[in-house]
């Protein structure tokens, strides 16, 4: 879940390497650290600090106090050790000669580091990352890449390393195995990064690592070689996000403009995909008779992705006929689950990084599933190790909480359903186009919600203060319900639940008393009676309820609601895109009036790559 990078090159290196770091602290933002080669004094120049990026900046004057032109760089969010300045990173070898910098865990690090204390090497912090840098100087004999290897072919565990040596101050060393690392190909320099944000002032240009690869980066060159140390070609990719796509562009919180993004991040999801009246997939290739023959589809997923998979369940069996089956990525592997070759796997993640849902994703091709992929990240692991994938084009999300790529995860999984259902033949004509249509429209309605983003604001203003809160909805509403109780304790750390709406009288309604917030969803037509229902029973207790429904329906929730958010009148198929956006802000605004750190809360990273 840390961010790293690494620079060789002509510039100073400690003010690229600050830059890249600010733009990678969304991974983890505990400490941060960089290491960079002083060739006036001939070694490696370490500096540290526990907090975020802004106080080791503010220690090096962004970089002004640190002079070499090749460097690596860390943002730590901690595994092996508390965050404090011993255990960031850059670790270095215990001569100061070697510094690394890691994302991942390195599982056998406690067996390595036995050995290397009976060798006699002391070790200053409590992390896995410090074992690597002392093994390179244990087995350095003058050669560092014959070094690497040997170190390579001791540790277990998932890892992307950038090395420097100062025996070697014009080469950098990448490693990558099950955590991202990209190369960037710039003019008279080279980058190593965790994320192509963290480069994209510089280049455009980069080749994604595979597992088990090494590079060696010089000013003029990079150099990958496979795992038996053959040369490989690399892929030289260009990059066509826009770098304001990944700066706060005068909006207080990346989280805010994030919303604020949905209508352009839909219409470039939906739009090129429904062309002449029919969904078109480019790039996709599903036979269909394999679609027809299919007896199963799978989706696996962690978190707001596995939300989107729940919706997903909803829509496909709706619309296909076919049984779907959701699953959390972090359970699948442990669940004995029943793929087989007429089992289409869909996997969902923003990042295309998350460890648990990569691993779901090799469990399900191992048993002989298929797998299609919806993710956002362009090159990203889970996108390159599927068979299909279908990228949702919400650009750059840098806030934890995900709000424009759930969003187009949806919109993807309506027309994957639509495009199912079309050669199955288990949807009519008219349904289908008017489903097309809808989706067309979809952009302007979320403008239209977006626009009473200050209603919004109120009704957070009345219950910011609330210790613990309820979501309640049946079907597609229970899904919008988890998502948005996500988001609140996400960025705001008010408890908070979601439950079916059914279920309250099993047992949750127990909780509540006078005075309890419940936000009640009651944005599906055939299902608003059931929802008046539970908000009468929820009310009659002395609840609190802000409700979320329909315009139309709008004046008999009044009646009874305390408070009532309303999106325009929709297609079920539609809702949730709708929905989620009054969730997502009231989130937002209880959060920015609880004075929470909103795109960086506590103890969560982007993108989640440890198990
Ligand atoms: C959502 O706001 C969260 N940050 C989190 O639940 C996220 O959706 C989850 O970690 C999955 O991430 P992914 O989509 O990148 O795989």
């Amino acid at each position: 879940m840390c961010g790293i990078v690494g620079y060789v090159g002509q510039e100073q290196a400690a003010p690229i390497l600050l830059d890249g770091l600010s733009r990678l602290e969304y991974r983890g933002y505990d400490s941060a650290g960089v290491a960079v080669y002083d060739s006036t004094l001939g070694t490696l120049s370490v500096h540290k600090a526990k907090g975020r990026l802004n106080v080791l900046s503010q220690q090096l004057h962004g970089g002004a106090d640190l002079h070499g032109t090749i460097g690596i760089g860390h943002t730590r969010w901690a595994t092996h050790g508390a965050p404090s300045d011993v255990n960031s990173h850059p670790q270095v070898s215990r001569s100061g000669k070697i510094a690394v910098v890691h994302n991942g865990i390195i599982e056998n690090y406690a067996e390595l580091k036995s050995f290397l204390i009976s060798q006699g090497i002391p070790f200053t912090s409590e992390t896995d990352t410090e074992v690597i840098a002392q093994l390179i100087e244990y087995f350095y004999d003058g050669d560092l890449l014959s070094a690497v290897g040997r170190v390579l072919h001791r540790i277990q565990g998932a890892y992307a390393l950038g090395i420097l040596c100062d025996d070697c101050p014009d080469k950098l060393i990448a490693v990558r195995k099950d955590s991202p690392l990209i190369l960037g190909y710039g003019e008279g320099c080279s980058f190593l990064a965790s994320d192509v944000t963290a480069i994209l002032r510089h280049t455009r240009k980069v080749s994604y690592m595979e597992d088990g690869e090494l590079a060696v980066l010089t000013q003029d060159s990079i150099q990958c070689y496979n795992h038996l140390m053959q040369p490989v070609d690399k892929e030289i990719v260009q990059v066509d996000w826009e770098m304001d796509a990944a700066e706060k562009g005068g909006y207080e919180h990346f989280m805010f403009k994030e919303i604020m993004e949905q209508p352009q991040a839909l219409r470039r999801c939906i739009s090129p995909r429904i062309r002449e009246g029919e969904v078109v997939f480019e790039d996709f290739h599903l036979d269909p008779q394999y679609i027809r023959d299919l007896q199963k589809i799978y989706i696996v997923a962690c978190g707001s992705s596995y939300h989107v998979g729940m919706v997903g369940k909803y829509q496909l069996e709706k619309l296909t006929r076919k049984p779907v089956e959701v699953a959390l990525a972090s359970e699948f592997r442990y669940m004995d689950p029943i793929v087989n070759e007429h089992t289409l796997v869909v996997v969902i993640s923003q990042s295309g990084e998350t460890l648990d849902t990569m691993a779901a994703l090799r469990e399900a091709r191992r048993l002989g599933g298929k797998i299609l992929s919806i993710v956002n990240v362009v090159g990203s692991s889970i996108a390159r190790e599927s068979d299909q994938v279908l990228y949702t084009w919400a650009g750059p999300e840098i806030a934890v909480a995900t709000t424009k790529a759930y969003s187009t995860q949806l919109a993807v999984i309506c027309l994957l359903a639509l495009y199912f259902a079309r050669v199955l033949g288990t949807v009519e004509d008219g349904e289908y186009r008017s489903c097309l249509e809808d989706l067309l429209r979809l952009p302007d309605q979320v403008e239209q919600v977006l626009s009473q983003k200050d209603h919004i604001q109120y009704f957070a203003s009345q219950y910011f203060n609330h210790d613990s809160v309820f979501f309640i909805g049946r079907n597609i509403d229970y899904a919008m319900g988890l998502e948005g109780s996500l988001k609140l304790k996400e960025i705001s750390y008010i408890h908070s639940e979601a439950y079916a709406s059914g279920e309250l009288k099993h047992g949750t309604i127990s909780l509540i008393e006078p005075g309890t917030l419940v936000v009640a969803l009651g944005t599906c037509k055939r299902l608003f009676q059931k929802a008046m229902s539970n908000v009468v029973e929820v009310k009659s207790r002395g609840a609190d309820v802000l409700a979320l429904t329909t315009e139309s329906c709008r004046k008999e929730m009044e009646g009874t609601a305390s408070a009532v958010m309303t999106i325009p009148d929709a297609r079920e198929l539609v809702l949730p895109c709708l929905s989620v956006v009054p969730l997502q802000l009231f989130a937002y605004y209880v959060a920015l009036m609880r004075g929470c750190d909103i795109d960086k809360p506590r103890n969560l990273a982007k993108s989640v790559t440890v198990e």
